[in-house]
């Protein structure tokens, strides 16, 4: 299959509309979209991304009426997230509507709902009609893509459009929230903080991990965001005695040598470059990427979450 590369929004909705799927930039990372009432193309998904068909997927509207279309109902809790932080960087499970299939939830009786912000992704959603069920478009197992040169180098061949635009603003992808039960539950942490959450429903919290409680977030159980080098988390500074061919990513400068160093200067740069660094080092062969640790709260939470997962703890 070629793959056509476009910033026309208008020839990539075109394809959407006739069952095919299209990669698109958002503000947190690129998706791979397709028609979320079209089983064939939720399909292509799965085998584009080699994803396990037991991973829900989020859908992606374009505007804010669409929500009802997918949920069944909205609590207030739900309400209040949407009125503050819609569109933006986060995902909402609600129940959903009996209209959307199984296979777009697997199997779930809930789906995740969100609306980007970015201005790309908004006019391309708006031209498809209709809402979009969109992962991440890396293939399964790999870093999320936050340029559509990553999207590329995983699925060319693979799909049939890749709608072009900037280097994605966040880096890190949508916190996910479950508004399905009593109160909301972060299920995945990303660019909209626990604290920001709570400030607007305070009985926001963290998953507590249950056991035999079935897994809330199924996408969580599975390895992801790794690059093919080794990744160890820096927790002192000053014990850095990396091998020859290694990298670092951090706040600080590090005071040993690397073959490579990318410094930022706050967490959000941190964020927004972290994904992109991991694929930079694969392609220059980099053997063991060192990431400087952060604290655990506001956007350093998803950002330890994405690192520790890189390093397999
Ligand atoms: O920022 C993002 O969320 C990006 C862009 C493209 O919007 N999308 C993304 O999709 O990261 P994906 O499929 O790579 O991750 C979706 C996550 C998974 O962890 C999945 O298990 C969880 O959301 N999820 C989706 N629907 C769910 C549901 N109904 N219940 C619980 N978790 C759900
Ligand atoms: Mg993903």
């Amino acid at each position: 299959m070629q793959t056509i590369l476009t910033e026309d929004t208008n020839i990539a909705a075109a394809l959407i509309r006739a069952g095919e799927v299209v990669a698109f930039p958002t503000e947190t990372v690129y998706g791979l979209g397709a028609n979320i009432f079209d089983e064939a193309a939720i399909q292509r998904i799965f085998q584009a991304k080699g994803r396990p068909s037991d991973n829900p997927l989020i859908a992606h509207i374009g505007r804010l009426e669409e929500v009802t279309l997918l949920a069944k109902v909205v609590p207030k809790m739900a309400q209040q997230l949407i009125e503050r932080f819609f569109p933006g960087p986060l995902t909402l499970v609600l129940p959903k509507q009996p209209t959307i299939s199984l296979l777009a939830t697997a199997g779930l009786d809930t789906i995740g709902i969100r609306m980007p912000r970015h201005a790309v992704a908004q006019r391309f959603l708006q031209a498809c009609g209709m809402p979009l069920v969109a992962p991440s478009a890396n293939l399964s197992g790999k870093p999320s893509p936050t340029t559509w040169q990553a999207v590329q180098a995983d699925l060319e061949g693979r799909i049939a459009c890749i709608l072009q635009g900037e280097q994605a603003e966040v880096g890190l992808e949508s916190t996910v929230v479950d508004c399905s039960r009593e109160a909301p539950v972060l299920l995945r942490a990303g660019a909209l903080t626990l604290e920001e959450l709570q400030a607007v429903v305070p009985t926001t919290r963290r998953l507590q991990s249950v056991n035999n409680e079935p897994v809330r977030s199924p996408g969580m159980k599975y390895k992801h965001y790794s690059p093919h080098a080794r990744v160890e988390i820096v927790t002192d500074m000053n014990s850095l005695s990396p091998p020859a061919n290694a990298a670092f990513i951090g706040l600080r400068a590090p005071n040993a040598s690397f073959t490579r160093v990318q410094r930022c200067r706050n967490l959000s740069e941190y964020a927004h470059l972290l994904f992109w660094f991991f694929r930079a080092c694969d392609e220059a062969r980099v053997e063991v990427i060192y990431c400087e640790a952060v604290e655990e709260r506001g956007l350093g939470l998803a950002l330890m979450d994405r690192i520790k997962r890189a390093a397999h703890q």
